[in-house]
């Protein structure tokens, strides 16, 4: 059985309940690009919102990160990969977290005891030692020697502000050499591979630890990670999980594995991120901002190393890998099979784009290799033509030239601290994005939504949408440009419900019964049997988790700044509220 089954089975039979995993692309969450833990989707349930699941949760959560997207390509980095994870809101704490991580580990995955190694948290100025953890962990099983404690490591956070606490690390034992009588975390052949959270504290912005309304337990466990380990490779493309990826991609070419590794795991990694991320319900494109441009520059490094083994990169190389993928993970992620032929399509789009650039760019080097080639000209060819530092070398060195190769990984850095601090400063948002001001911004989304039916057309739906504190975007379905008269109505009737001063109410009832009543909904497969529906007035109604205002005057003057096209037949409209 697979390991995600047996997880989800052992922690129902204690209590949990499943939940979905939410899509890559977080609804209605600004602050990152994408879900980047299983905690992400529930942070207003750690903050103290009830979930309607209950207490006790678990799930396999599909997980994108891309800020060590260079760094793919060696043994363990991935874009993409599943979190396991169980939480506890507010119910069990301490005890019954890490007996049941013990149990799970040695009778159901059958881990001998000694191969088992923890950390705890050591203690600093603002918190203790946790003792409690480490007495916890003795009682399990676990021989004191193979216990060691450490401040930086114990301590988890998804950003500068939100849910956090101390935490416990669980490493196994991945060589066949003997297992060393006292563990150190420090030494690489201990893998960590599962991280319990106590998530009782929320941080807020001025940095302060605040005890959270419950005390939680948040954990996640990297399947990728498990599955390497108990298999017993050193490299995570050697387990089973990318046998087939890997011989196929060698099928295409006459480079073995081992003589290119690094350019058979970025097209398997890239390849396999980009069709999670093609697939997402939120119909994400490539282009050249936010997640589009993560997934264009996937999409596109992938092409580019398939040149690097001589693949033929016109042929179906591509889909045939989605393929492969898709076969692999639908069974658990039902979009998969759904926007199957969305995936094929995206690659082959991109792939006929990226084609026109490299032609484009080929030209542009023509021009410009006249003399050796500087820094900035190198990076230019990168950033605009997509151009790679390897194989402006290449052209370079075939007429004799130089490149400043120094010169363009400046440049390059530069682009990437650039890039990291974007995103950055996009997830800090997020983790105070259910502060006052982004929940005035949620409510009128929903008038918004409301609205648009009245005005232009029943059939307007959404699409998405992003809020930040300084303004809203809304995609919803249209086949038309709207005309400023439609504009402007859309915005007086969202303006008269906000002065109209209607109660938003929340009411928790059973998925059928909230769609027979007619609330709106973007992903009803997404949500659980029993859903939380948000009401304003009687104007809308929507399954949504909040939260929101209690009276639409707190909104504020609604204002429209922007209409334009998102994708085919889907309108985007920005607003800020004043
Ligand atoms: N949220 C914790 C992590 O991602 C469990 O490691």
């Amino acid at each position: 059985m697979n390991i995600k089954d047996l997880y989800i089975d052992f922690f129902v039979s204690k209590g949990h309940k499943q939940i979905p995993s939410a899509p890559v692309v977080p609804e209605n969450d600004p602050s990152v690009l994408f879900n980047t833990a299983g905690m992400q989707p529930l942070i207003p349930y750690l903050m103290g919102i009830p979930h309607p699941y209950g207490k006790r949760l678990v799930d396999y959560q599909k997980c994108v990160r891309t800020n060590d997207l260079d760094e793919v390509g060696d043994t363990t980095h991935h874009t993409f990969f599943e979190m396991l994870g169980n939480w506890s809101l507010g119910d069990y704490f301490k005890e019954d977290s890490i007996k049941w991580s013990y149990e799970f580990l040695t009778s159901v995955l059958k881990i001998p005891n000694e191969r088992l190694a923890v950390t705890v948290f050591a203690g600093n100025e603002v918190l203790n030692k946790d003792t409690e953890a480490r007495d916890l962990w003795l009682q399990a099983g676990i021989k004191e020697s193979h216990i060691a404690e450490t401040v930086e490591d114990n301590f988890w956070a998804a950003g500068d502000t939100g849910p956090c606490g101390t935490d416990t690390e669980i490493f196994y034992f991945r060589s066949d050499d003997d297992i060393p009588e006292v563990f150190d975390p420090e030494d690489d052949r201990w893998v960590e591979i599962w991280n319990n959270v106590f998530m009782q504290y929320n941080r807020t912005s001025d940095g302060k630890l605040e005890e959270l309304k419950n005390k939680n337990i948040d954990t996640g466990m990297g399947y990728e990670r498990i599955v390497s380990a108990l298999e017993g490779v050193n490299d995570n493309y050697k387990s089973s999980i990318w046998k087939d990826v890997i011989s196929y991609i060698e099928s295409l070419t006459d480079v073995k594995y081992e003589d290119n590794p690094t350019s058979m795991r970025i097209i398997a990694d890239h390849i396999r991120t980009a069709v999670f991320i093609s697939a997402d319900n939120s119909g994400i494109k490539p282009s050249n901002t936010d997640q589009g441009y993560i997934l264009r520059r996937l999409i596109r490094r992938a092409i580019r190393h398939a040149k690097e083994l001589n693949i033929d990169i016109n042929s179906n190389w591509d889909t045939e890998i989605a393929k492969l993928i898709i076969n692999k993970y639908k069974k658990y992620y039902d979009e998969l099979s759904k926007n199957e032929q969305v995936v094929y399509d995206v690659l082959t789009n991109e792939k006929i784009k990226f084609n026109r650039t490299l032609e484009k760019g080929l030209r542009e080097f023509e021009k410009v290799s006249n003399k050796d080639i500087d820094g900035i000209t190198a990076f230019h060819l990168f950033d605009t033509f997509g151009f790679p530092i390897e194989l402006t070398t290449e052209l370079a060195s075939e007429k004799g030239l130089k490149v400043d190769a120094e010169g363009f990984m400046k440049k390059f850095k530069e682009h990437q601290e650039l890039s990291r601090t974007a995103s950055a400063g996009k997830f800090k948002g997020g983790l105070s994005g259910n502060g006052e001001i982004e929940t005035r911004y949620h409510t009128a989304t929903h008038l918004l939504n409301a609205a648009l039916k009245v005005i232009v057309s029943p059939n307007c739906h959404q699409k998405g949408s992003n809020i930040t504190v300084e303004r809203m975007r809304f995609d919803f379905s249209c086949d038309h440009k709207l005309t400023d008269e439609e504009k402007s109505k859309v915005e007086d009737l969202v303006n008269k419900w906000i002065n109209d001063g209607l109660d938003v109410n929340v009411q928790e009832m059973k998925k059928e019964d909230a769609i027979k009543s007619g609330a709106e909904c973007m992903f009803i497969e997404k949500y659980p049997d029993i859903v939380t529906v948000y009401s304003i007035g009687d104007v809308s109604k929507e399954l949504c988790g909040g939260p929101h205002v209690k009276n639409t005057r707190e909104i504020g003057k609604f204002k429209i700044i922007k209409e334009e096209a998102s994708s085919a037949g889907v309108r985007r409209i920005k607003a800020i509220i004043e």
